[in-house]
């Protein structure tokens, strides 16, 4: 293969961005290098195939056809269905594919009938009900290739399959060669409707450009919850307009004594949005009433003795509570979460509840039940940690598994449905290995293998796959402090869990699985992921 090389030094994204028609907003010479060398008369790449192509999540069945398909500056991208939505799905596609100099990535895609048909096709087609409301079907053939789905997110899932196909320099090399595709037939939906990641970025703060970029990774592996868990005793992240304390004390602190941060309401709801374009919802997480010093540090009413706390930047946990007998804690409560639920289209509002060793089991379940009062009262859906099934629950609270030994029982009998985050398996913040300097091993050492090979409808005694509504990864920060951190613990073992969530578990194997993974080293690479080199993953 020969590449050409160039692009914007400052990201491999920026790179991307220029590779766009807007290749005229990049500055400087190296920018413009994208553009000039690039030539339609290269040679033909064609794609290494390890087995199933590569492609994490493994597919629910693809077919080898006969021929190839060749992609190349020259292939129009066409789409149906007329919408803002698929527009934007197809120019994103247009991102991964070959540009020259005459042919600016936007003017390649175009509604369908435009002009004769395009050799890649995006259709929505509503018939396509069998797939549900996640999957596609991807038709590779030497004379073109049509993804097909029912709603937009499958199409934009079709198109992180049909990245994962193209060799790992597009994600930083906007002027790669002509490619070659094998020809297949897939068909894809997945097993589980929730496929999270967790961010902490409470202990220590991450900006909303690293949050993006967390985001952009978890939509390559199919992952649609991003759950922010926004508050916790070494700091309060989110601004709250009636109560400006929170983040003026509150936000000014983290894990070791650094300088904290929080978003403003207009980076929170863009975040929103920027996630909700890439089919990922937010879920928003202040957790009360214990994890709350960063609160009794900013109002002295929501502590029972009327003293605010100092500010707290230890590890430790369990030892705050919101004083849970004054009616100002209701009103800070109900505050908080009509704010953010305002910002959220997502349905969910997660309350924590978590790890509260301060207050009598009434007590807690009490609160947690007026904290459910509240929640619904904004339209929203409560989801607490594991410890809130001993609470009456409405049956649409969701519990959210994490403690190893925790049983299901409660929840059940409750009729909730539950997300699964065991923390011996897909806790990112554990170790790998001793040798890890990163995290903690409270739960033992999270190997890629450890995180991949479990079965989410075995793990609960009582939890049949109905009662499960799918998994998610946390990714706590008290260790981490820059994104380079989270994503050393995030990766590889991120797209394992993506894997357990979506791929049939009568498919999934692990031998399979880690020559698939070997693939995609290459690609974190390009795209200036700074992933953990795994003994456990024969890397190409
Ligand atoms: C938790 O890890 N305390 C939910």
């Amino acid at each position: 293969m020969n590449f050409t090389r160039g692009g914007c030094k400052t990201s491999s994204r920026m790179a991307l961005l220029c590779s766009l028609a807007t290749v005229q907003a990049c500055s400087g010479p190296a920018a413009m290098r994208v553009v000039e060398e690039t030539s339609a008369a290269e040679p033909v790449g064609v794609a290494a195939e390890p087995p199933d192509g590569g492609i994490v999540p493994l597919p629910l069945s693809t077919r080898a056809g006969s021929g190839r398909f060749t992609i190349g500056p020259d292939t129009e991208i066409q789409f149906t269905g007329g919408s803002a939505e698929v527009a934007w799905i197809a120019a994103h596609l247009a991102e991964f594919v070959p540009v020259d100099a005459a042919t600016p990535r936007s003017t390649r895609v175009m509604p369908a009938g435009t002009r004769a048909a395009g050799a890649i096709t995006l259709a929505l087609d509503p018939a396509l009900t069998s797939l549900g409301t996640e999957g596609y079907q991807l038709s590779i053939t030497p004379d073109g290739l049509t993804a097909s789905a029912p709603g937009p997110a499958g199409l934009f899932y079709a198109v992180q399959t049909v990245r994962q196909m193209l060799p790992a320099d597009i994600e930083q090399i906007s002027s790669l060669g002509r490619q070659a595709l094998a020809a297949t037939a897939i068909e894809d939906r997945p097993r589980f409707v929730w496929r999270g990641a967790m961010l902490d970025v409470s202990r220590h703060f991450l900006g909303p450009a690293d949050v993006k970029r967390f985001i952009d990774m978890m939509a390559l592996y199919k992952l649609n919850r991003l759950h922010l868990h926004l508050s916790d005793d070494q700091g309060w992240r989110i601004e709250i307009k009636s109560w400006p304390n929170l983040t003026a004390r509150g936000g000014s602190s983290a894990v070791g004594g650094g300088p904290g941060g929080f978003y403003t309401q207009a980076q929170y709801a863009d975040l929103v949005a920027y996630a909700a374009q890439r089919f990922i919802t937010v879920v928003p997480e202040i957790d009360m009433p214990g994890h709350t010093n960063a609160a009794l540090a900013s109002y002295a009413e929501l502590n029972c003795d009327g003293r605010a706390r100092p500010l707290y930047t230890g590890m430790r946990v369990g030892f705050s509570s919101l004083c849970t007998t004054t009616e100002s804690t209701y009103r800070f409560v109900d505050d908080v979460v009509r704010e953010i639920s305002a910002l959220t289209p997502g349905p969910w509002f997660h309350i924590g509840g978590d790890e509260v060793k301060t207050l009598s089991a009434p007590s807690y379940a009490a609160f947690v039940e007026r904290a459910q009062t509240i929640v619904r009262s904004h339209g929203k859906q409560m989801i607490g940690w594991d410890e809130i099934a001993g609470a009456a629950l409405h049956p649409t609270t969701i519990v959210q598994y994490w403690r190893p030994n925790a049983t299901a029982r409660d929840a059940i009998r409750q009729g909730s449905s539950l997300i699964l985050s065991p923390a011996n398996k897909v806790y990112l913040d554990m170790k790998y290995s001793p040798a890890t300097s990163l995290g903690l091993r409270w739960a033992g050492y999270v190997t890629v293998r450890t995180a991949y090979e479990w079965d989410p409808a075995r793990l609960l005694a009582g939890a049949s796959e109905a009662s499960i509504l799918g998994i998610e990864a946390p990714l706590w920060s008290e260790t981490l402090v820059t994104l380079d951190d989270y994503e050393y613990m995030a990766f590889p073992r991120l797209a394992a869990v993506a894997e357990a969530a979506w791929s049939p578990q009568s498919e999934r194997r692990w031998e399979d699985f880690r020559a698939r993974l070997a693939t995609h080293g290459a690609r974190w690479s390009a795209m200036g992921i700074n992933y953990y080199r795994s003994e456990e993953i024969p890397w190409r």
